[in-house]
Order: structure tokens, then sequence, then C-alpha cells
């Protein structure tokens, strides 16, 4: 049989021929965008005025005029460990030269390797599987509808000022009314308040929030639940870490009503916390279903929910595919992310540059009466913005402006929490000690400009 078409060997001879153009042009990029982008897509920019990539190199970016940033959003906690990590490329390319996708009807040993690897990451004394798609919304849904077909049960229990992702099943248990559209959503959804220690409507303490969930299954569900899901650190919900205490015993109230507990570890995951590969493990609960995305591809599209066999059994026997789930240059991509993780021991890097870089964030509270709250773990960490520090009123407008002016100092952050007024630090888990005092100057002087 040929091996070659007349077709790939004229484009192999040609090959510049068959490459179009790119137009880097500052104006062409922002206005071709305008023309062909729809609004969905265009509108959820984070500066006044465009910020346009054109090359990252681990930590570090640079705009289409050669200036120089320290990342420390990594592209929305999906570049895990660092731009250009030259494990992934070279996975991806030799991958993508034999074939660059074989959906899961067919067999192919990479993804099932990337499962093996990936379950090895998880507690010992269960058997866990996965099902891999393509993004982490695309999980969370899998996961509601998995917890529901297993349990028989509707109802959901999420918690307020969470974000689980833009699609139906994932806005529905998504608790932030701006990451909500004005549709019939999922019914069955049910919001528990929250344990936020500093801004949580029920004060400090995890005993009230107990409470509040114990009412939330019992007044607004039938008794009976499919599943509780929680971020153990919020992301878009301002790095709000659970309290210790409240997960544990929420699982066990959760599984009193027959549900399944959901872990949604899409910002959280693969070492961000600098403790363990899961946040959750902090808490000493194993959930039953695991939600993850981001970070596990560095960037290439990737998902995947983790589960306990017995519970995956549910889907048997009826249909559910996702066409390019388990794509194997993808899932080249996630064995190289976990090979470097554990080589490079970026688990402890998060932990000890993280431990720095929050200090720095720690002094600039001291010196700036505006930051409220400075909290996080590993390299996830934020410091939130108020008016006043007794009233807690959130100081947006300040935060916006603080948010230009990082950028202009070099830094790419983010502007997060359901007031707009948390800046969310979350770096490559590369970033290196060096970094910290061109972060620790950058901040200053943009807090000063403020
Ligand atoms: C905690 C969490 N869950 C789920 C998602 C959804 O992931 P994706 O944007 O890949 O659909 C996100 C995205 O930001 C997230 O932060």
């Amino acid at each position: 049989m040929q091996t070659h078409t007349k077709i790939s060997s004229s484009i192999n001879e040609n090959l510049d021929q068959f490459t179009l153009p790119t137009d880097w042009e500052t104006d062409a990029i922002v206005n071709r965008r305008e023309q062909y982008f729809a609004a969905s897509q265009r509108a959820f920019v984070p500066y006044s005025t465009p910020l346009i990539f054109k090359r990252g190199q681990d930590q570090y970016l640079w705009d289409e005029k050669g200036n120089q940033y320290l990342d420390c959003l990594s592209q929305n906690l999906c570049i895990s460990i660092g731009y250009n990590n030259p494990a992934v490329t070279a996975a991806v390319q030799k991958q993508a030269e034999q074939i660059q996708h074989c959906t899961t009807m067919f067999f192919h040993p990479v993804p099932a390797h990337f499962a093996e690897e990936l379950t090895s990451k998880f507690p010992k004394g269960e058997e866990w599987v996965v099902h891999f798609m393509n993004s982490g919304a695309e999980a969370i849904d899998f996961a509601l509808l998995l917890a529901r077909a297993h349990t028989r049960n509707n109802d959901i229990v999420s918690l307020t000022n969470s974000y689980h992702g833009a699609t139906f099943g994932a806005q529905s248990v998504t608790g932030i009314s701006n990451f909500r559209h004005n549709v019939s959503l999922l019914n069955g959804v049910q919001f528990a308040a929250n344990p936020d220690q500093y801004r949580g409507i029920h004060g400090e303490g995890v005993a009230p929030y107990l409470d509040d969930l114990d009412r939330t299954i019992h007044f607004g569900t039938p008794g009976k639940i499919a599943a509780m899901i929680v971020e153990p650190v919020q992301g878009y919900g301002g790095i709000i870490e659970l309290p210790q205490g409240y997960l544990s015993a929420a699982f066990e109230r959760t599984r009193a009503a027959g549900g399944l507990c959901i872990a949604d570890e899409v910002q959280s995951g693969f070492g961000r916390t600098g403790e363990d590969y899961w946040a959750f493990t902090k808490h000493n609960v194993v959930p039953d279903i695991v939600v993850l995305a981001k970070g596990i591809g560095n960037g290439y599209p990737l998902g995947a929910v983790v589960v306990k066999r017995h519970i995956a059994e549910a889907m048997a026997k009826k249909f559910y595919f996702n066409t390019y789930g388990g794509n194997p240059v993808s899932c080249s991509a996630g064995r190289a992310v976990l090979s470097v993780i554990d080589q490079c021991q970026l688990i402890g890097n998060a932990k000890t540059v993280g431990a720095e870089l929050l200090n720095v964030l720690r002094n600039l509270a001291k010196k700036y009466d505006v930051i409220g709250d400075v909290r996080g773990t590993g390299l996830m960490m934020a410091a939130e913005l108020v008016k006043d520090k007794a009233t807690k009123e959130p100081a947006t407008e300040e935060m916006h402006r603080l948010f230009q002016l990082t950028r202009e100092h070099g830094l790419v952050a983010s502007k997060s929490g359901a007031y707009k007024n948390v800046l969310r630090i979350c770096p490559p888990l590369c970033i290196q000690m060096e970094d910290v005092a061109f972060f620790e100057q950058a901040l200053d002087a943009s807090f000063a400009q403020m």
C-alpha cells in the first residue's frame, strides 16, 4: 500500500506556500478580532486597552512590541509548568508526527498510559478510572450527569461564590451572578453559604456554615441529593480556601443524604497549592469524583473526570462520547506535565516561592491600607482591596486602577472575586526566587501610584 499520497508529497516539497501568513501589526490584530469574533468571545478582556502576547518562555511573556512581563496568571492557570516547556514541546511534536487524533472508539496507548499515571496520584485504597474530555466545563457537566445517573437523585448542592464553568450545567452550579445568564439553567441546584472566613455571611468559624448546609439540604431539597460540588480553593471567587473541618463534615452530610462528593480541582490541582497534587488532601477527605482541567495539559485542550470505578459503571450501558476526549497529542502534553512536576519538584517549588510571594503581599498590606486581606497557599494567592478595613466595602474602582498599573509595571495578574476587587496571583509553578524582587518592586510601585 502507498505510504504517502501525491498531495502530502507536494505539500512537503512546497511547505512555505501552504503556511498562511500571520499579521502581527497591532491595529490589524485588534481590528480583525473586532470584525470576526462573536461578542461572546470578544467581551471578556481584562484591561482597558488590548494586551497582545507573542511569545512565552517559562514564567515570562512578551507582547508584540517586545515588552517583557512576569506572568502571575498562567493563562487562567492553564500554563502549569511554564511556557514552551521543552518536555511538553517534545512530547507534542513526537505525537503530532505520528497521529494527531485517534478517538476512544479505537485504541491508542497514550491516553491509557496517561490515565494510569494520573490515577497513581490519587489516594490509595480506591480503584480510580478516568474519562477524558476537552475542557473544565465539559468535565463538570459530565460529573453532574454521572452523579445523577449513579445516585438516581436529582438535587445538587453547590457553594455561593463558586465558579465551575460556562456551559449550561457548569453555569447552573456557579454561585456568582456575573457568570450566570438570565435563562433557564439546570433545575434542582441549591446553594449553601460559602464558609469564607473574611467575608462569609455567617462570619468566622465552621459550625454556622455546616448548619447552613444542613438547612439547604433539609429545606431546599427532598432530603436526598445527587451530589455536593466544591472547589477546595475558590478561584474566580477570589482565592477563598475552605477552612479546616468544613469539607470533611460537609462530605459526611452529603453522603448521609445519599449524594456523591465532587471536588473541582480545575484551578487548585496539579500541585498549585504547594502541598500535594490535589487541594482536597489537606482536608483529609477522599472525594468520589474529581474534576480536572487547565494545568493538566499546560495549555493543550484537556479535561478529565477521575472517579471511583464502581461509580463510573453507572454509565456503562448508556452512550456518552466526547469526539476529542483522550486526544493523544493533548494526553502526551499531560504525561509530560506529570513527569516535569515530579522530576523538577515543582510542588515543593510552589510551596517555597509561594511563601515568599505571600510575604510580599503581607508586607504590602502593612504599607497600604487599601489591602483588607491577604490569603492563599502555594502559588494560589490574593490580596483583597477594600475602601475601609472595618466595613470591608469592596474597592472595585481602586482595583481597576491598580490592575492597569500592574500591567504598566510588567506584571500580568488577574482581577477576580464577586466584586472584582481581588488581585489574584497564580504564576506558573516554575516561578523562581529570583522573580520575587521584581514582583515586589512592580506591585509596590503600582500601589504607590494608585
Ligand atoms: C474551578 C473551575 N472549574 C471549572 C472551570 C471551567 O473550565 P473551562 O474554562 O476549561 O471550561 C473553571 C474555569 O475557569 C474553573 O476555574
